[in-house]
């Protein structure tokens, strides 16, 4: 194997997320969560690393948004910046820095970098043909045109992306292209951009990655070969948009950088703000690490546009590594901010109060690393309950309780070892290599559940060595078992700090250890005999079936509201004569009975006065009335339908019902009184 290359130092960034609304758990699980196992960890290790994070402020949604709400891009990026900082700390997210791409740094840092390209002629000029709305006398970015998609017929595409059939689309394909401003049709002019030339760079990205970085995890490494098999081709870096960083060259007015173009150089200008006087050792000695966190969709902007910029720039290292991860589904469907499907962060921490570690343990053992996967509440719950409290709760608190109890919290000295607690020493003592190792190479899942393993050997100890049964004929044996537990219980405060930084901090209060340190890991003397621990305080506590309803519940909720918001009324049937229209006898009937039919969720059986003798109906609706609702209300129904037998019972009609986009019936009836029996047409 080619020997691992030495490092001084790890810049570790994270994806800046755009400040045009919260973050929810899909970025935390992709992004935000590993990346700060990670740092915590290097830090454990007494390693030097900083942790750079960022909202990206500039870009065409959140001007989409500011317009839609009536307010301006500075006050929706000023709005969700503060609130995606506020929950990222409440959840322990350790930025050394978390700053804003509309800074004065990043502006100077963006400006300037795009300067020393333009002077070294890196860019090529190119006029192109782009959509202008001249009522409003402003060009419009793929975003604010709509039309029809070219491949599925949807009316309300984008210029950019089809939302019905997810294809990606240019402006220019749409059909009956209309200004999302002011509905007009746009006109096509000329314009002048800066383009990077990537073509120019991909014998050296390809060079870097495919041959260099084979060890980047598989599902980074395919796509970028499946972008360099393609051919690169370059790409324009500055818009014309009033919203951004003017573009810092004469003749550039009313153009400002592509968002992409300055939001990766936004974890430059932070580190800035940062070191002032050594944010350069971080991005340009050769003995620095960079590693960036993403989600797949950034892959290519962090693995070729912005290496090629730094490639173009000259001056700087290039990233180790880009441990990108796909995504995250909340309950089977793909989370979206704009259909509000999703769990916020600062709304879960609001709900969940000093729950921070639950949700960081949960989005860790579920983390997309490989593959997407999936957030359901149940699975929070049953990872709560089972693990965290059955497991890691319940062993903490009976070493501690029993420490309380036995030795009035005092610390006892081991004696002779037995072979059991010899091998179950053994057992742990390669926890730290394993744990050590997942971390190293990003498998976060794997080096929690080396975590885990830990507790769970220390439960299996006290449970095979009950001290509770000795503790009557054989003191000194329960010394020994008492102080293996103990010290069990440090290498967990040690092992967890980075998945549970809330947690193994009580719990190093709990055993009075000042720090954790990585390297006294999978040893039996963290603690020393003679110390005190203090009294148990609960790590983690059961959720119960209520608390997990209300939150399934809003998302039922949710689902519904967006199933009404997108109806769209089915076509019109083929035309009908009038004599086909009167076979049908369509008459009113008054409800003197109504009954759920034994055996059948979804039927109930009318009682039905239709002027004449009566009759029986059995009809679909069980699910959406109680059927003394119905009782006395006048339905319609179709008098001359073949009788048909439901479970047994005649039915001799239908009752008409409307079938709302949610798929709940709703019974038709007259809206004034009229005789039972009587027709409608
Ligand atoms: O996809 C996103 O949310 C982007 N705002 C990520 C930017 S990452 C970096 F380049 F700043
Ligand atoms: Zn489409």
């Amino acid at each position: 194997m080619e020997e691992k290359k030495k490092y001084a130092r790890t810049l570790v960034t994270t994806a800046l997320p755009y400040a045009n609304g919260p973050v929810h758990i899909g970025h935390l699980a992709g992004v935000y969560v590993p990346a700060d196992i990670y740092v915590r960890y290097l830090r454990l290790k007494g390693e030097d690393v900083i942790m750079i994070g960022g909202s990206d402020e500039h870009g065409v949604p959140i001007t989409i948004k500011a317009q839609k709400e009536g307010v301006t891009p500075q006050d929706i990026v000023d709005r969700y910046h503060k609130i995606i900082k506020d929950s990222m700390e409440g959840l322990g997210i350790s930025f050394d820095i978390y700053g804003r791409t509309t800074s004065k740094t990043h502006r100077a840092t963006a400006s300037e970098f795009f300067k020393k390209l333009y002077d070294k002629g890196e860019f090529i000029e190119k006029t192109s043909k782009q959509f202008y709305d001249e009522e409003a006398d402003q060009w419009l970015a793929d975003r604010y045109i709509t039309g029809t998609c070219p491949h599925c017929g949807n009316d309300g595409a984008y210029g950019d992306q089809c939302e019905a059939c997810g294809t990606s689309l240019n402006a220019i394909d749409l059909i009956n292209p209309r200004s999302a401003i002011t509905g007009n049709v746009p006109v096509l002019k000329d314009t002048k951009h800066w383009y990077m030339p990537l073509d120019k760079w991909e014998p050296r990205l390809r060079q870097w990655i495919l041959e260099d970085h084979k060890e980047w995890k598989t599902n980074v490494y395919g796509q970028c070969k499946s972008w360099l098999d393609a051919g690169l081709q370059p790409r324009a870096v500055t818009r014309d948009l009033d919203w951004g960083i003017p573009v810092p060259i004469e003749g550039a007015d009313g153009k400002v950088l592509y968002v992409w173009f300055d939001a990766p150089i936004g974890y430059i200008s932070n580190t800035i703000d940062l070191l002032p006087d050594t944010w350069e050792k971080y991005w340009k000695a050769p003995d620095t690490r960079i590693i960036h966190f993403i989600g797949k969709d950034n892959i290519v902007f962090h693995c070729l546009i912005f290496p090629a910029m730094l490639m173009a720039e000259g001056s700087y290292q290039l990233p180790d590594n880009v441990p990108a991860n796909e995504f995250l589904n909340l309950e089977d469907d793909k989370i979206s901010t704009s259909r509000n499907w999703a769990v916020w962060l600062h709304e879960y921490l609001e709900d969940f109060p000093g729950k921070q570690d639950v949700l960081r343990y949960v989005l860790t053992a579920n983390a997309p690393e490989a593959k997407d996967n999936n957030f359901t509440w149940k699975d929070f719950q049953d990872r709560n309950n089972n693990e965290l409290v059955a497991i890691l709760g319940n062993f903490v608190n009976r070493a501690i309780v029993l420490t309380n109890k036995y030795f009035d919290g005092v610390i006892p000295e081991a004696h002779e070892l037995t072979d059991y607690d010899r091998q179950t020493i053994e057992e742990f003592k390669g926890v730290k290599d394993e744990l050590g190792k997942a971390l190293d190479t990003f498998h976060f899942r794997a080096a929690l559940s080396e975590a885990m393993k830990l507790a769970r050997i220390g439960n299996k100890y006290l449970a095979d060595t009950e001290p509770w049964k000795l503790a009557k004929t054989d003191m000194a044996r329960v010394e020994t078992i008492m102080n293996i537990a103990l010290q069990i219980t440090a290498n967990l405060a040690i092992a967890f700090e980075p998945f549970l930084p809330f947690s193994a901090e009580k719990l190093r209060k709990m055993i009075n250890l000042e720090n954790a340190d990585w390297n006294k890991l999978g040893s039996i003397d963290i603690l020393n005999a003679g110390d005190r621990v203090e009294t148990p305080v609960l790590l983690f506590e059961k959720i119960d079936d209520e608390t997990i309803k209300a939150q399934t519940d809003r998302l039922e909720r949710i689902k519904q509201e967006n199933i009404l918001k997108n109806f769209t009324p089915k076509a019109v049937a083929p035309t009908v004569s009038f004599d086909d229209f009167q076979k049908l006898d369509i008459r009113v009937g008054k409800v003197l009975a109504c009954e759920k039919v034994k055996k059948a969720d979804k039927l109930l059986k009318f009682t039905i006065d239709d002027g004449m003798k009566g009759r029986t109906i059995v009809s679909g609706i069980a699910k959406f009335y109680q059927p003394e609702d119905l009782v006395g209300k006048e339905v319609c129904f179709i008098a001359n339908f073949a009788p048909r037998t439901l479970k047994g019972i005649e039915s001799q009609g239908m009752i008409l019902s409307a079938e709302d986009a949610d798929g709940r019936l709703v019974v038709i009836g007259p809206h004034g009184e009229v005789r039972p029996g009587v027709q409608v047409g």
